[in-house]
């Protein structure tokens, strides 16, 4: 038998672009925008990016490190660490989350992904002449039609697989060198975009003066939710990138530099957004549909307008798609390293069966869309689920487990950091984490019953 050789990645800068590229993705550009708008805007901001840096990167800092120490798939991981500081079998259970929080997200994430797909084809065909409501029809046209659905997300879903069945060095890495610069750059030309030709001073006012009437627990919840699906936590993903990466780096580095990014990309796509919608007279609490609504109306009216636009929607696939690989990979190291399935086989057999619950997703938005119970469609209440309690649960295992649980010594030998720095992390990973995570999921029981 082959000897059992875990996979690295070449270089810091291919790790830091991979983590980066699993952070941004729709979360960002497609999601924080119309949370943010929901929420009412700055003071969600504000919130979100206070459970980023406070609990986001301790939590980030605390996954990677487990990944690291365990070097193998999740659920292989935690054994291995479990094993050698002799503590009891349950622990496993954070592996368990990762590998099957991600196949549930990804389920839905494919989805989305396949709309981003679509809309290149649409852009290209030009939003030209189409006034907001025009454009907006057609959105909801294109929900409508489960079939046109499925293919995008079968689309959507084999451009993963087939990046995934690669392995790390030859898929992950190779794509996430060159498509995470092009997706920067193109941000930054929207922004200069809407700062020119939108309402960009009212923006300003809206993303950053905090209107602290617009908050409650619900808006709480929703901003910790989203500052961990942003973040990528608790799913897996960063722990099996963190598995992937060499002695020698410096995780708390790494954790602050993911977290800048992920967050000025995040600000940076609230940025190309807004103006367009207040520009327009757009509602900014317009929902899922937010981006696909609002963006077309202003490529219907500037030069190159549909080269633009598709180049946008193309590089919004890619923010999806550097994303939606570290949301396989986990599945498939799972069923490569610990059930010894090849890893082509284990990328289309992962891949198929999250393809298949995928359709749940795509019915909620037609057939389905009656069928609400709780948060709303299917879709939604699986959104909830794995946004609202399987990543922050997963987020306070993890802190618990490192915090409480295994040696400190472990700890500081792992992440190597200046005494004062890991003084500050392992305080907030055993109190403030935990603490925090557990009172906005205390308040979510209240709000259930
Ligand atoms: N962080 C990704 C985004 O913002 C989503 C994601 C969540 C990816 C969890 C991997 C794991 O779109």
């Amino acid at each position: 038998m082959a000897i059992k050789q875990h996979a690295h990645w070449t270089s810091r800068w291919a790790f830091l672009l991979a983590a980066v590229g699993s952070a941004v993705g729709l979360g960002n550009i497609w999601k924080f925008p119309y949370e943010a708008g929901e929420g009412g805007g700055g003071a969600f901001v504000l919130i979100y990016l206070f459970f980023v840096f406070f609990i986001g990167v301790p939590v980030l800092i605390t996954e990677l490190s487990l990944g690291r120490r365990g070097q193998s798939s999740t659920v292989e991981s935690m054994l291995n660490i479990i094993g050698e500081e002799g503590k009891p079998r349950f622990w496993v259970i954070i592996g368990w989350f990762g590998v099957i929080g991600a196949f549930l997200v990804l389920s839905f994430y494919s989805v989305i992904g396949g709309w981003t797909l679509a809309y290149i084809v649409k852009a290209l065909g030009g939003f030209t002449g189409l006034g907001a409501d025009d454009i907006a029809a057609q959105f909801n046209e294109f929900l409508a039609n489960p079939i046109e659905l499925s293919l995008w997300h079968a689309a959507f879903m084999a451009l993963t697989i087939f990046i995934v069945a690669r392995g790390v060095n030859q898929g992950l890495e190779k794509a996430v060198t060159f498509l995470m610069p092009a997706l920067f750059s193109i941000m930054v030309v929207l922004v200069l975009y809407a700062a020119v030709a939108g309402a960009f001073l009212e923006t300003l006012d809206f993303l950053f003066i905090p209107d602290f009437s617009a908050l409650n627990a619900e808006v709480i919840l929703q901003a910790m939710g989203q500052s961990f699906f942003s973040l990528s936590l608790g799913l897996g993903s960063i722990m099996i990138y963190g598995s992937y990466l060499d002695r020698k780096i410096n995780i708390g580095q790494s954790a602050l530099t993911i977290a800048a990014a992920d967050s000025g990309v995040a600000l940076m796509a609230g940025l190309a957004i807004f103006p367009i919608v207040f520009a327009y007279g757009l509602e900014p609490s317009g929902g899922p549909g937010l981006l696909f609504t609002t963006l077309p109306i202003a490529f219907g009216q500037m030069p190159f307008g549909p080269l633009i636009g598709a180049l946008f929607f193309a590089l919004l696939a890619v923010a999806a798609i550097t994303s939606s690989i570290s949301l396989l990979e986990p599945v498939v190291a799972y069923l490569n390293e610990t059930r010894g399935i090849e890893r082509i086989r284990s990328s289309i057999i992962g891949g198929s069966a999250i393809f298949l619950l995928g359709l749940l997703t795509v019915l909620s938005f037609n057939a389905l869309s009656g069928v609400t119970f709780f948060k709303g469609t299917l879709f939604d209440n699986l959104d909830f689920l794995t946004n609202n309690i399987l990543m922050p649960m997963s987020g306070m295992l993890m802190a618990v487990f490192v915090g409480w649980i295994i040696k400190r010594q472990s700890m500081i030998e792992e992440l190597a950091m200046e005494s004062h720095f890991f003084a500050l992390w392992y305080f907030l990973i055993r109190f403030v984490s935990p603490v925090a995570i557990g009172l906005v999921m205390l308040e979510l029981i209240f709000d259930i019953f």
